[in-house]
């Protein structure tokens, strides 16, 4: 992967929250689309068919990984449009439900960005216990009147997986009206996902994070639910997403959930290395957010007290471990974690914590290198603080 003359002898990717590599297949996928199946699939001629099957093909896999209907999936841009499309969409077609939406305090810059857009709405962020969990109750309470609550499913900084059956049952007991929209990036492929099942309305999904291309993702939509268009145009996908869809990138999106469901034993497999890589680095640092049985299986995000996150990420990227201290969209701001800051940690804890996240490629070799990598390069910085 990526060496260059000086780089270090090890190289074990753990920024899979962030992104993930395309697999083969994948590529494959995307450059028969480009080459082959390169029509728009609007045409109405051979080449428009056989570029509409490809986007097909990848919707039902969409749809059959979600237990849904392929009429329910549309494709948009990746994870952040998705979660732009339902919420900017549901609370145009609610307006007059109330102008009140409700999340929590630690979800992802898109979904809290796409809300503090709505104009003149009032948005209220429910806070979480120490592991991030917010109490269905308080979701339901908080959402009766309401026209909307969007949630993650799975957090990005810190993994935990909030209990959206019992949140959306709440939610229908007190008030069957609000549009009930999540987040399941972090958890698509990682955790049980039954969006029809649970209440759900809305669920945005994205490739990147299943070992899909970048810049394509999906917004699960309950046959329906209304929302309107954040876009302007053409027809496509019924004119809720106008734009010729990106064909390459839906194939390989495609290609990508075909392979998920190939491999069911994966999250297993990310959850018994991550706990290994806990225990390997246990002695230095200290676990934040959710107990392992709360937590997505890629996920662990640690801090290691009196190191500050940068100063360990690079000593990190030197012996070759890639990291990060949370978001990659917020990396450039030098602000502390939202997420972590909401579990109720200390500021200093904050700024001394990483996120080592895993993706069903990661192997044991890999976990043990990187292991041993951060206890001895914890070592080397507190020998240097001390001296
Ligand atoms: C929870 C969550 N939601 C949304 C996104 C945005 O997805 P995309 O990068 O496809 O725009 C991410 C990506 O980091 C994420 O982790």
């Amino acid at each position: 992967m990526l060496k260059r003359k000086g780089d270090p002898a090890l190289d074990v990717y753990l920024d899979n929250a962030a992104t993930t590599p395309a697999l083969p297949e994948v590529a494959s996928a995307v450059a028969d689309a480009l080459v082959r199946r390169f029509g728009n699939p609007s045409s109405l001629h051979r080449w428009g068919i056989a570029a509409d099957a490809a986007v097909g093909e990848a919707r039902r896999a969409i749809a059959d990984a979600l237990g849904a209907g392929p009429d329910e999936v549309v494709f948009t841009s990746g994870g952040t449009e998705s979660n732009n499309l339902a919420v900017g969409g549901l609370a145009a077609a609610r307006r007059r439900a109330g102008r009140r939406a409700v999340t929590t305090a630690i979800e992802h810059s898109s979904l809290l960005g796409a809300l503090d857009a709505l104009d003149g709405w009032e948005i209220v962020r429910l806070p979480v216990d120490g592991a991030g969990l917010v109490a269905p109750q308080a979701v339901a309470e908080a959402a009766a009147g309401a026209a909307l609550v969007a949630i993650g499913h799975v957090n990005n900084e810190v993994g935990t997986v909030q209990p959206l059956a019992a949140i959306g049952a709440a939610i229908r007991r007190l008030d069957p009206r609000p549009a009930f929209h999540v987040d399941a990036v972090q958890s698509f492929g990682k955790v049980p996902l039954r969006p029809r099942e649970w209440g759900v309305d809305t669920c945005a999904l994205s490739a990147h994070k299943i070992h899909g291309p970048k810049g394509v993702g999906a917004l699960w939509v309950r046959r329906g639910i209304r929302l309107l268009p954040q876009l302007h145009g053409g027809d496509q996908q019924g004119g809720l997403r106008p734009g010729t869809e990106n064909v390459p990138g839906i194939a390989g999106f495609g290609a990508a959930v075909r392979l998920l469901a190939a491999d069911p034993e994966a999250p297993g497999r990310m959850a018994a290395l991550r706990e290994r890589l806990w225990a390997a680095i246990s002695p230095v640092a200290v676990r934040n957010g959710p107990p392992p049985e709360a937590a997505a299986p890629h996920i662990l995000n640690v801090h290691v007290p009196g190191l500050p996150a940068e100063v360990l990420l690079h000593a990190l990227e030197e012996r070759g471990v890639a990291c990060s201290a949370g978001s990659a969209c917020l990396s450039r701001r030098p602000e502390p974690s939202h997420v972590l800051l909401a579990l109720g940690m200390p500021e200093a804890a904050v700024k001394s914590s990483i996120r080592l996240s895993l993706s069903r490629l990661t192997t044991a070799e890999e976990i043990d290198a990187a292991g041993a990598a951060i206890v001895e390069a914890v070592g080397a910085l507190r020998r240097l603080v001390r001296r």
